[in-house]
């Protein structure tokens, strides 16, 4: 054992950080700020972790090279020498033991306690992530819907190679994955289509008619968007393994930085702040119902997608590949893409990032 395995493993484990609050050569990892274990970079020979006091007893009577901790809690902390009789795989999993002690006891949050989440769902909640798309890629889970929440993403993943800026605790960071057996690959824009209704049904019981989603997944309110959503699917063939959904709504955040191009917030637009938790209930409801719709009667659901499309109908300028231009939207086809009648011209589809809207303010995207 080395100290790089023990800190990689260490930080293997989902929502895991590490610092130096002791001092620039003590390294503390952490789970949701409760430290599980510890390293002094001086003495690389020795690690720190936390240890069940039962378990602790029998390893030290097991391993001279396990001792109660010198420096911390006797009886819930030790000290494990890695130069003397304790095999790697041991200290391995010492640290699993460690990590989930700690992950265990945390309180229930209560922000995101869903007593009522429907059956076959799952969900954990993690105060800090690096983002919920790595958690949720790295997390197993049997259920068939498994939902990943933060209140803070250090490295939040927007649509292609942007990023999703957040301020912590002020809004709703999710991912949920699932396997849309019963939907084809070829269909896939049904999945696109549902998560978008879904978060449109529960933002209008906030904002009413005027929520829209902008094509293809944007959720916008009078031409600023309130959420935006990340799709991944795993395919074989024309099935669908498995759809990873990042969701990110805009609730309380009171102001946004400069560069972002048209952000709004459910707070900026009501004054007043809005129970997290609650929406996303209402979300998971609306999707539960959508999923199900989408499943038996997907003509309907590519409708209300219709009903909802932000510039449907409407003359608006556009630009693609350089050139700007008139057009309306009319629809989307089989393959999820925008079907747009220019102005004296033709009438064509686009695929994702063909096309780009030109807002009002002048801000495209
Ligand atoms: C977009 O750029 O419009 C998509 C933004 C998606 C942001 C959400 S926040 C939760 C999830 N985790 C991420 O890292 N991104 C998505």
């Amino acid at each position: 054992m080395n100290l790089e395995v023990f800190r990689n493993h260490c930080l293997s484990h989902i929502g895991v950080t590490e610092d130096c609050a002791f001092g620039d050569e003590t390294v503390l990892f952490r789970i949701c700020n409760k430290i599980f274990a510890c390293v002094d970079l001086n003495r690389p020979h020795l690690a720190v972790a936390k240890c069940d006091p039962d378990l602790s007893i029998d390893l030290r009577d097991r391993h001279s090279g396990i001792r109660p901790a010198w420096h911390w809690n006797k009886r819930h902390w030790i000290d494990i020498y890695f130069d003397e009789d304790v095999p790697d795989d041991v200290i391995l999993s010492l640290i699993d033991k460690a990590y989930w002690l700690v992950r265990t006891s945390l309180p229930k949050k209560t922000l995101y306690n869903f007593p009522d989440l429907p059956s076959g769902w799952h969900h954990e909640h993690f105060p800090e992530l690096v983002s919920t798309m790595d958690c949720i890629s790295d997390y197993e889970s049997d259920s068939p819907f498994l939902l990943i929440t933060t209140d803070f993403q250090t490295k939040g993943r927007g649509q292609a190679t942007n990023s999703w800026e957040s301020e912590k605790g002020a809004n709703l960071l999710f991912s949920m994955r699932f396997s849309p057996t019963r939907i084809s690959a070829g269909s896939q824009f049904l999945v696109s289509q549902v998560i978008a209704l879904s978060i449109v049904e529960a933002l209008k019981r906030f904002l009413g008619n005027e929520v829209l989603i902008k094509w293809p997944n944007d959720i916008y309110y009078k031409g600023k968007k309130i959420c935006g959503i990340l799709i991944d699917h795993k395919l074989s063939g024309l099935k669908i393994l498995s759809t990873t959904i990042g969701v990110g709504i805009n609730v309380n955040q009171q102001s946004f930085p400069l560069h972002l191009p048209n952000p709004v917030s459910l707070f900026q637009i009501l004054g007043k702040e809005v129970d997290r938790a609650a929406l996303l209930r209402n979300i998971i409801k609306s999707f539960c119902g959508f999923y199900e719709k989408a499943q038996n009667n997907p003509e309907r659901i590519r409708k209300m997608y219709l009903e909802r499309l932000f510039l449907l109908d409407v003359p608006a300028r556009y630009k693609s590949k350089g050139r700007s231009f008139i057009g309306t939207i009319t629809g989307t086809d089989d393959n999820g893409q925008l079907t747009v009648s220019e102005e004296g011209g033709a009438s064509r589809s686009y695929g994702f990032k063909e096309i780009e809207y030109t807002l009002e303010e002048g801000s495209a995207s």
